[in-house]
């Protein structure tokens, strides 16, 4: 078992960093089923601030809309605000929640298809003041902020549970030393 990170609630993590996201590149938590995953988010949101850019990556329906539906609602509830709805951006393709200090922008880029569509979606003033939660991050291409945290889902994990998701962090740029060990903890 390793120090800090991944433990409380997630007591089945498959750890693989020593400490931090950054220390070996990155770290895998398992998610048991869609309420786990939205309280991971939960604990991750409070570390997000203007200019922050959060990648989901992974597959068709391992988690990613399910983690921002957690992570908006947190930050809509520590505003005082009531939870929203959160649909997925699949169609509108961004979605914008107005908070007190910032905007959180929940963008879907599955059917981009080519790069001059994203020119489009004005993502550079998301980018550069709002929190933006970025589903299908690799259309992004030569876009996608260097400075991010990148998480990966991925079906299954140890056994042959169909609910549960893996998730791989790595702190990238600004993000780096910023999750400490211990802060997803209960
Ligand atoms: N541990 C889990 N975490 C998240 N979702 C889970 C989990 N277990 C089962 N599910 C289910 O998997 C589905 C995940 O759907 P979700 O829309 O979050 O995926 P997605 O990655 O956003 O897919 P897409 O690429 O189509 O946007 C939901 O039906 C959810 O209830
Ligand atoms: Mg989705």
């Amino acid at each position: 078992m390793v120090a800090g990170f991944g433990y409380g609630r997630y007591k089945q993590s498959m750890v693989t960093a020593q400490e931090s996201p950054e220390s070996y590149g990155a770290i895998s938590v398992s998610l048991e089923n869609p309420t786990d995953t939205q309280a991971f988010a939960a604990r991750l949101a409070p570390f997000a601030g203007p200019g922050d850019v959060i990648a989901l990556a992974g597959d068709l329906g391992t988690g990613k809309t399910t983690f921002a539906r957690g992570f908006i609602n947190a930050l809509s509830v520590a505003h005082g605000l009531p939870p929203e709805d959160v649909p997925s951006p699949t169609f509108t393709l961004v979605q914008e929640y107005r908070l007190p200090d910032f905007t959180l922008y929940h963008v879907d880029l599955y059917r981009i298809e080519a790069q001059s569509e994203i020119f489009e979606l004005g993502l550079e003033d998301a980018f550069a003041d709002g929190v933006s939660l970025v589903e299908w991050p690799d259309r992004l291409g030569s876009l996608l902020p260097e400075s991010r945290l990148h998480l990966e889902f991925r079906q299954g994990g140890p056994g042959d549970d169909q609910d549960r998701r893996l998730v791989s962090l790595t702190a990238l740029g600004d993000w780096q030393g910023r999750i400490q060990a211990g802060a997803l903890n209960d």
